[in-house]
């Protein structure tokens, strides 16, 4: 292909070009993507072609491979696909689909880029003092306390939650399971290793949250990392599951899942908060993210607010009980 034609076509699909994409884009998703693409078609044509591949990619992936994007909000997925266009050197999307379809290789960087993991440990500060307050009083009683982090990126909420369990005295018999779609974030939390230039700002995060106790007591350190202890991390049961396509595993007195599904369409939404229904025992707790709330969702009036600020809901009575 000559130059000057893979040019036009760059810029045709707007991978050449350096504006910020759109405005409907979350927090999480500016702070991983290195590099703004522009999402501005120059026609209506392009526009319908722009729609056609990735609605035909995103199909592909799920006939190929099994994961399902194809309920994921629009303007995120498509900055991601453009971006992945753009740093593989792709002229079209159609081209990265045909590559996605061959090459297992090319598909994991694109679902990479699909997993915003941005996390903190203690994240929002006043939704762990808020657990501290109204939720863990409330879990005291029971024998066993399962609790499910579904989007657990690279685990630091599910490490806070033990921290937290630890100095309310129920660590021990807690079970904490933390999923995540993407393998490698899995695996990463499985580790317990953390940057140590990140420890400061955890440290007051935990201390904002209401930490009883020196924080550094739960981690040794070395050159670069901080390591968690193994009491911290051995209650966690860490696993690769995807909420758009695995159904539910246990039954759960407590669900967090925070910062997720603000990048699922309401068709998802509505059908992973089925799931978490579904999942919860009696009397169970479901904690969402600052930016998200159970709002218009169908399953709302089931749920009564405990802390409505911190996104912290109840499951109501279900009738007959
Ligand atoms: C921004 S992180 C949130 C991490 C943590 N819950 C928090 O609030 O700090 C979003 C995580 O959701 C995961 N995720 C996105 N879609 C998912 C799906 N369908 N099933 C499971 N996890 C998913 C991503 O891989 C990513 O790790």
């Amino acid at each position: 292909m000559e130059k000057q034609t893979f040019e036009w076509k760059r810029m045709a699909i707007g991978v050449n070009r350096a504006r910020p994409v759109n405005t409907n884009m979350a927090a999480d998703d500016d702070t991983e993507l290195g590099e703004e693409l522009d999402g501005t078609e120059t026609s209506r044509e392009d526009a319908e072609r722009r729609t056609i591949e990735i609605d035909l990619l995103l199909e592909g992936i799920y006939r190929m491979y099994g994961f399902d994007y194809r309920h994921y909000s629009r303007p995120s997925i498509q900055r991601r696909i453009l971006h992945r266009a753009s740093m593989d050197k792709f002229a079209t999307i159609t081209a990265l689909t045909e590559r996605v379809l061959h090459d297992p290789a090319v598909l994991a960087r694109l679902l990479d880029d699909f997993s915003i993991k941005v996390t903190e440990m203690f994240r929002d500060p006043e939704f762990f003092l808020a657990l501290r307050r109204h939720v863990l009083p409330e879990l005291r009683h029971l024998p066993e306390i399962r609790i499910w982090h579904a989007g657990c990126s690279t685990g630091e909420e599910a490490y806070s939650m033990s921290i937290l369990l630890h100095e309310e005295g129920l660590l021990h018999k807690a079970k904490l399971y933390a999923t995540d779609m993407n393998e490698r974030a899995v695996a990463q939390a499985r580790e317990g290793k953390l940057l140590l230039k990140r420890m400061q700002g955890f440290t007051r995060n935990y201390m904002q949250a209401g930490g009883r106790a020196e924080f550094s007591q739960y981690y040794t350190t070395d050159f670069q990392y901080a390591r968690l202890r193994p009491q911290v991390l051995e209650p966690i049961v860490f696993a690769q599951h995807n909420l758009a396509t695995d159904r539910s595993f246990n039954e759960f007195h407590l669900i967090l899942c925070r910062n997720v599904m603000i990048y699922f369409d309401p068709t998802l939404q509505n059908r992973v908060h089925e799931l978490f229904h579904e999942s919860l025992g009696a009397h169970g707790f479901l904690c969402l993210g600052s930016k998200e709330s159970l709002g218009n969702m169908p399953v709302r009036e089931k749920y009564e607010d405990i802390a409505a600020a911190e996104r912290i809901y109840r499951l109501r009575p279900r009738p007959r009980e």
